[in-house]
């Protein structure tokens, strides 16, 4: 049995008490329904994964759904400040700087996240790491896990994204893959993309929106984007 990271990191589960009627009931995303997830997690049957970027929970909420389907035993890791990216504080489409639930000047959709986690009831899967990705990424490297299956949805912009992509294919298990949101769309995301693949001799396969790369290069064309 793989110990999860709750077992080791918390000492009380993250979820006491919380009430999910005290949050907004909004879950809103981008992306977060792509079929390539569910594909992805039907291929791997990983017992690991990890998330960069979870905003509300809707992409974690739905490989949740499917990881129950499929009656897997894996938690789903949630990596993210949960203080949004700067496009959101920068109100670059309407509703992204509401969203960020402002109040003394902090963020508080951590608890956005938090009450649908609960609400659709996904708590026994899903744990919060509200850390930025890249001290995730160390802490997770020093207690040596591992994750069969990255989806890597943080930072638009090349020098974050690039590091994004080099600290999480680092901590797959040999057959894991990593997916990337925004590919085509961000041109930060898909240079970051392109370059980490060319300069690790690496097959990335993408359309506008996701970008696969798996360990084993004959694995990741048969991950079905529809
Ligand atoms: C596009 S949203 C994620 C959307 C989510 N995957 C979905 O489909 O609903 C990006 C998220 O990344 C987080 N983020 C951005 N930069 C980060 C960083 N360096 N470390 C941790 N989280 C970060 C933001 O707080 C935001 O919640």
């Amino acid at each position: 049995m793989t110990q999860t990271l709750r077992e080791i990191l918390y000492t009380e589960c993250p979820y006491a008490g919380l009430d999910p009627a005290a949050y907004p009931d909004d879950l809103q995303g981008w992306g977060s329904d792509h079929p390539v997830l569910a594909a992805a997690i039907e291929k791997l049957r990983p017992k690991r994964i990890i998330e960069v970027g979870s905003w509300k929970g809707r992409s974690a909420i739905n490989m949740a759904r499917t990881v129950r389907a499929l009656g897997l035993q894996c938690e789903i890791v949630c990596v993210d400040t949960w203080l949004g990216s700067p496009e959101h504080w920068l109100r670059a489409a309407p509703g992204w700087y509401e969203s960020l639930a402002m109040k003394n000047g902090y963020p508080q959709l951590f608890y956005t996240f938090m009450g649908n986690v609960v609400r659709h009831g996904f708590q026994d899967i899903i744990t919060p790491l509200s850390m930025t990705s890249e001290s995730a990424a160390f802490v997770l490297r020093h207690l040596k896990m591992s994750f069969d299956l990255a989806y890597v949805d943080a930072a638009h912009e090349y020098e974050p994204a690039k590091r994004d992509f080099v600290a999480y294919w680092d901590l797959l298990t040999d057959n894991g893959a990593l997916i990337g949101d925004d590919y085509i769309i961000w041109p930060g995301v898909t240079q970051a993309a392109n370059e980490f693949a060319m300069e690790r001799g690496l097959r990335i396969v993408g359309e506008p929106g996701k970008f696969v790369i798996a360990k084993d290069a004959t694995a990741g064309p048969t991950i079905r984007f529809q």
